[in-house]
């Protein structure tokens, strides 16, 4: 399997690429996947969303470095850096942030725990495989890329985002509450889904420091996943809140 996928990988990725510009469209036309304030009945059987954040995003923290090592990739300052970046947003995102949630109530249907599972594996092998191609090259080589430092920056601000962003909607509720209210303050004074946005920067700017196909194909990947939802996010506040901030945009300050 391991054989096949290395002398196949370029053609998996560029149907892994289409399989995200459909799914996106069927995002954007239909229904918003049914997790969090869009969960939906009709999706079979459920389990805690913080249990289901954890068991689907640990293969995402592990797998990049197992397909790394089972592709025979070296370390360098070149895969060294991102893989380092790559395990401080997946161990936050898959054991720090599921045990912030509050709400111990919320469920999520197996079914998405799986398919993001299936996600992810297919991912990091595309990424653990980009990475094992990749020339080892040293840290002052590294320095002297223009596209490792503006890369790394745009990651930088990605994350900074993020992480206030989650920080103030997991502010919104005390242990045990499951309500909704109106999220001020940071990136939310302008748009309605900062997490999401800051997310999708990290990943463009992963994309542009690791420079290679593999990491392009995720970003394609998160915003095809995170606009649609963004969209929806967003139609759900007008329609929740008559007090929403008019002057809210979407996802793209003052734009859209
Ligand atoms: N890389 C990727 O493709 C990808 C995909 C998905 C998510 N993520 C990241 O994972 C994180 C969570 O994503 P998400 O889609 O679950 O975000 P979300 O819908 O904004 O929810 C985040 C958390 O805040 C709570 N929350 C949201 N809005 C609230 C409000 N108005 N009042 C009170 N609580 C509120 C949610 O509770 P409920 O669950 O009860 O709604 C949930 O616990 C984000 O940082 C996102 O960027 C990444």
């Amino acid at each position: 399997m391991l054989v096949w996928l290395d002398q196949h990988m370029e053609e998996c990725m560029m149907g892994w690429m289409i399989t995200a510009g459909i799914i996106m469209v069927f995002l954007i036309l239909g229904p918003s996947a049914p997790y969090g304030r869009h969960v939906r009945k009709g999706w079979g059987p459920t389990l805690p969303a913080y249990i289901g954040w954890f068991i689907y995003e640990t293969p995402a923290l592990l797998g990049t470095f197992l397909f790394f090592y089972l592709f025979q990739g070296k370390i360098s300052a070149g895969t060294a850096i991102p893989l380092v970046l790559w395990g401080i947003h997946y161990t936050y995102r898959a054991w720090i942030y599921p045990f912030r949630i509050r709400s111990r109530a919320k469920h999520m249907p197996y079914m998405i725990a799986a398919s993001a599972i299936l996600f992810n594996l297919g991912n990091t092998t595309i990424l653990g495989w980009s990475f094992a191609q990749q020339d080892p090259i040293s840290l002052s080589e590294w320095i002297r890329s223009w596209h490792h430092i503006v890369g790394l920056a745009v990651f930088g601000l990605g994350m900074f985002i993020n992480h206030q962003s989650d920080a103030i909607l997991l502010s919104l509720r005390k242990t045990g509450e499951s309500h909704y209210s109106i999220p001020y303050g940071g990136f939310f004074r302008h748009v309605s889904s900062p997490n999401l946005l800051g997310e999708i920067i990290e990943w463009i700017g992963f994309a542009i420091l690791s420079w290679h196909l593999g990491a392009v194909t995720f970003a394609v990947w998160t915003m095809a996943n995170l606009i649609p939802r963004a969209m929806e996010n967003h139609r759900w506040y007008k329609k929740s809140f008559e007090d929403y901030p008019s002057d809210r945009k979407i996802l793209i300050p003052y734009l859209w």
